[in-house]
């Protein structure tokens, strides 16, 4: 699935592995470095590398042409519905028929606006429930409302006989996340949870490629994080107010309400559930585990109790049982230094991942332990880019009288895949493709359902003080 967007090769070199590295790629990859020197040996591997990306891309699938079109709608055309809209309007064979916003002066005007610039004639609607009586002909509805809309808003769209993609979090409520499950079983419409990195090509590639090649390892720990600044509240133009009475119909109590849900009980589930969950789902994800308890602390440190109802900063940690053995998953998020961004950190016995969705810090590398069998052939398949060779640190290393007890510093690679569309474009790909059938979900109802699981027991266990134990049938609907 997506294999083609990671633009590499399909053979499966496990086969040929038993300790990391065949007889002859060793004895070929240590013949090299005494002809060529250290840099000359690098240089090469970097050559040999390229070439395996080059053959790579040259074998990737051609675009897909004549795609049947879909009918689609937008339900919340706030920030993360803009950015939706910009990717759907980059994806082919897409007619965007409708969009819905409260907010009808500002957030449905602009969307309207901007679909007109592309020869779209789409319908604005204040209310989803008249959209759904009015627009015939849709196949899919693209939800990007505030989270404790989410459950009426999908269970109500796939009755109607459509397909729904939804942001996360699924819910701010696991009863109205099993409600989402429910429905879609009922009524057989797909319904796409929108933890858009189940889709991004360079995380499909190291889950497809580097974990089932167990280049890390045994994971053993992880860490995790998405810390940001301080942010002002959110505010609005005063002369798109919206009336008291709009605001209370769909649930908010007041504009600094409307704007700053995420902050608000009842209606987001603050930064753990905003940020973490994208995060959390990944350790899931790549464990291929749900994990066994999870404790954490966490508070409203910084800001005004006022107007922050939920956590500022959250420290939680979670404990796994995996078919390798234990596995202790660190996460933090908070919102006062965005000191190193966003990121996960997956540490093995062999090695450690280093990933992030961030292009704009590092896309992501791996780093192989010292006594850890050789990478070469990774390399040659173009898995991993040759070790980045830094000659000035390997002077230190030679020449600096280093204590004995210091780790040696492990070989850098980075991870071969690059990716230059919209981050949420391909998440949406594989929802419109499944659609027409020729794909399945990457992030199912299901699957969306064991990530709110695991993601809100850490705001219980912050109040509970103390840690807390999930039951197998917990992430079953
Ligand atoms: N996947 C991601 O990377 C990502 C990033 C940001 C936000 N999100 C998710 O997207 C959703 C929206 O977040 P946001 O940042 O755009 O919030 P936002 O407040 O900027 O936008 C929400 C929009 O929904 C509208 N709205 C509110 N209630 C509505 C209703 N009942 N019917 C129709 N429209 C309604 C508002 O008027 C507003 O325009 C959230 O669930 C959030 O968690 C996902």
């Amino acid at each position: 699935m997506n294999e083609d967007k990671c633009h590499l090769q399909k053979d499966n070199p496990n086969s040929r592995r038993a300790n990391g590295l065949d007889r002859r790629d060793f004895l070929h990859g240590v013949a090299a470095v005494p002809v060529l020197g250290l840099f000359g040996y690098a240089v090469h591997k970097e050559r040999v590398f390229q070439r395996a990306q080059t053959a790579a891309k040259l074998g990737a699938a051609a675009p897909a042409g004549n795609l049947p079109e879909l009918n689609v709608a937008l339900i919340g055309a706030g920030a993360q519905g803009s950015v939706l809209l910009d990717a759907m309007l980059k994806i082919p064979s897409i007619r965007l028929r409708a969009v819905c916003d409260i907010w009808t002066d500002y957030s449905l005007k602009r969307a309207i606006n901007l679909l007109g610039k592309y020869k779209f004639e789409a319908n604005g609607y204040e209310d989803y429930r008249e959209m759904l009586e009015k627009e015939k002909g849709l196949d899919a509805v693209v939800i990007a409302t505030p989270d404790f809309w989410h459950s009426r808003q999908t269970v109500d769209c796939l009755r109607a006989g459509l397909h729904v993609y939804c942001e996360k979090e699924m819910s701010n409520t696991l009863e109205g996340a099993r409600h989402m499950v429910l429905a879609a079983r009922e009524t057989g419409k797909l319904l796409q949870i929108g933890h858009q990195r189940r889709s991004h090509p360079r995380y499909l590639h190291c889950y497809e490629k580097l974990l089932k090649a167990n280049m890390i390892g045994r994971i053993v720990t992880i860490n995790g994080q998405w810390n940001r600044s301080v942010q002002q509240d959110l505010g609005w133009p005063n002369r798109y107010l919206i009336s008291q009475d709009r605001l209370e119909k769909y649930g908010f109590k007041s504009m600094q309400q409307f704007r700053n849900w995420r902050w608000c009980k009842g209606l987001g589930g603050g930064p753990i559930v905003d940020l973490g969950s994208h995060q959390i789902d990944i350790y899931n994800w790549f464990l291929d585990a749900k994990p066994k308890a999870v404790m954490a602390s966490g508070g409203i440190d910084y800001y005004s109790r006022e107007s922050h109802e939920w956590y500022d900063t959250v420290m939680a940690i979670y404990e796994y049982e995996t078919g390798k053995g234990p596995v202790r998953a660190y996460y933090q998020t908070q919102t006062t230094n965005g000191s190193q961004g966003y990121f996960e950190n997956f540490m093995g016995d062999q090695g450690t991942l280093v990933l992030s969705e961030s292009e704009a810090g590092f896309r992501g590398s791996i780093y192989r332990q010292p006594e850890a069998p050789p990478w070469d052939e990774w390399v040659r398949l173009g898995y991993v880019s040759a070790p980045r060779v830094q000659m000035a640190k390997k002077e230190i290393e030679i020449n600096a009288l280093l204590d004995v007890r210091e780790s040696v510093s492990p070989d850098e690679h980075q991870i071969p895949v690059e990716f230059h569309d919209p981050y949420h474009k391909p998440h949406l790909e594989n929802f419109f493709n499944a659609v027409r059938g020729t794909e399945s979900l990457n992030c199912s109802a299901e699957v969306g359902y064991e990530t709110a699981v695991s993601v809100l027991k850490v705001n219980e266990a912050i109040e509970a003080g103390k840690r807390l134990y999930f039951q197998e049938d917990e992430f079953k609907v």
